[in-house]
């Protein structure tokens, strides 16, 4: 598991997808560039997106809003005086932790202990091993495991009510260690703002304290009346947009899937009070098609139902992908009730309010969100789509299934040698097809290991320029998945491929 994810991470480098930010200076914690492929793939997948949100959906727009907000803006949704997280600081290493990711990892290892115990017995006895019979004469080691785990227990609902005196104090009585110098001397367990703080203003005295926004959902909400009037909305409709958001994450591991700085593609659906469940439902079956309809397997999807719930939800759900790494949230799905534009109604002292025509009447609608991070879907595009393939004649391919339509680039087109004119008649074949679709041209090395390159590049088809092509008009045109070879006529190529990358 380990292996696989190194792979996909040197991959994604070695082939032009992403880099470490700043590398020259050994690189920025949980910051990445995307790069020449990555910036294509990235950009498919948030046009995909929108053209299913707004495109496909009359009564949902897009914008586009700062990602500098007034200040007060942060007030009002809640995260100046709850978006937090729970850290504690280890006296002796000087380092800091996530208090709830040290409290998870230490579960696992305990967990590890128990598997490995039964492990050994059942090796040890072989056959003769009977797990009820193991749990009966090693009841002191049993006995052991289970009081950690109540403690764990314990400790899970202290950080969900945010007793933190409690967290600290059964850490302690766990003995849980710095995971990496073994030192058990703690500080007391903190809750700290996850915003990043700037300023705007020249001068010490007119400058103001600003955050970059933490997620792009307030930028909605507060032009909601903007949008509402500006386009004549009527309930219920939708305001879209993608953008970056910024969040000063403790625990930095995991590639791109928890970063400092990552892009949200977020919808703000706003309805009459009262159908929000009904719109919620619909949201969550919309959603998860969609994430279906890229082909990466139905069984790598699962929704999670929140039962504990943000300040702002009264229902909340998360789509699972099986990232490398197990089952993690990919995309969230709120039905943040009235909380948000009724805060920014009291914040600001302007009515944020619909007139609905058809009873006459003024309400603050009600909201469901669908909210998905670009980069994390990136990252379940790109692992789901790396596998290597022991071909039929034993030796091994590695090739980069991303689906058609994400693909950075579509075709790469290939002469068969460098001169009698084949580079040419490529380069005309490129002409007419780059003002559809992004392709590539290729003539180093023997053909075999240009296929082998675009595979590993994610390349759907390879167009193949022979001699036979001079004469007839005629290439080979290669699939990446199956590796079958077509012969077509070149003015056929751009309808093949459109066939199977257009949106
Ligand atoms: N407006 C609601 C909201 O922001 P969230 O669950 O905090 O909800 C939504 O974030 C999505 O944004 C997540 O499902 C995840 O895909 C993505 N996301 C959140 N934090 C992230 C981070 N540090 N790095 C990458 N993606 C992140």
């Amino acid at each position: 598991q380990d292996d696989l994810f190194k792979n996909i991470v040197s991959h994604a480098k070695e082939y032009g997808y992403i880099f470490p930010s700043s590398e020259i200076y050994d690189g920025l914690s949980a910051v990445y560039d995307y790069a020449q492929n990555g910036v294509e793939l990235k950009k498919n997948i948030r046009e995909y997106w929108w053209k299913a949100m707004v495109q496909m959906h009359e009564n949902i727009v897009g914008i586009d809003a700062a990602i500098l907000m007034h200040p007060t803006t942060w007030k009002a949704s809640g995260h100046v005086d709850a978006f937090n997280d729970p850290l504690i600081d280890n006296k002796d290493s000087k380092k800091r932790y996530r208090a709830d990711v040290l409290i998870e990892d230490y579960a696992e290892k305990i967990n590890q202990k128990a598997q490995k115990e039964i492990e050994k017995a059942r090796a040890r006895f072989g056959e003769a091993f009977n797990e009820q019979e193991f749990v009966t004469t090693n009841a002191r080691v049993v006995e052991y495991l289970a009081k950690k785990k109540e403690i764990l227990e314990r400790m899970a609902r202290s950080l969900e009510t945010e007793n933190l005196a409690d967290v600290k104090a059964l850490i302690e009585e766990l003995e849980i260690a710095d995971p990496e110098t073994g030192s058990k001397n703690w500080t007391d367990v903190k809750q700290f703002n996850l915003m990043f703080g700037t300023k705007l203003g020249a001068s010490a005295e007119s400058a103001m304290d600003l955050y970059l926004r933490p997620e792009t959902a307030q930028g909605i909400f507060v032009n909601f009346l903007n949008v509402q009037k500006s386009g004549r909305m009527k309930v219920p409709f939708g305001i879209a947009q993608t953008g970056k958001a910024f969040r000063n994450e403790i625990v930095a591991r995991q590639f791109i899937f928890r970063m400092r700085e990552f892009e949200q593609m977020e919808m703000q659906f706003f309805v009459k009070p009262g159908e929000e469940m009904q719109w919620y439902k619909y949201w969550k079956t919309t959603r998860l098609n969609w994430h279906l309809s890229l082909g990466l397997g139905k069984e790598n999807y699962r929704f999670h139902d929140h039962e504990k719930l943000a300040h702002y939800a009264n229902a909340a759900a998360d789509i699972e992908f099986n990232f490398p790494f197990g089952f993690k949230e990919l995309e969230g799905i709120h039905s943040r009730t009235d909380f948000d534009l009724k805060a920014h109604e009291k914040h600001s002292g302007r009515k944020l309010q619909y007139f609905d025509p058809e009873t006459n009447q003024n309400y603050v609608p009600y909201v469901v969100e669908t909210s998905v991070g670009l980069d994390r879907m990136f990252l379940a595009v790109f692992s789901n789509s790396l596998k290597e393939e022991t071909l039929e004649d034993g030796s091994v391919r590695t090739v980069l299934r991303l689906p058609a339509v994400l693909a950075p680039t579509k075709a790469a087109v290939l002469p068969l040698i460098k001169r009698d004119g084949l580079p040419e008649l490529a380069q005309e074949i490129i002409e007419d097809l780059k003002w559809d679709f992004n392709v590539a041209y290729d003539e180093k090395d023997a053909v075999g290991r240009r296929y082998r390159r675009q595979d590993a590049l994610g390349t759907p088809f390879c167009i193949t320029v022979d001699h036979q092509s001079l004469e007839d008009k005629t290439v080979t045109i290669r699939h990446r998945d199956s590796m079958k070879q077509d012969r077509v006529k070149v003015s056929e190529l751009k309808d093949i491929i459109n066939q199977e990358v257009s949106m």
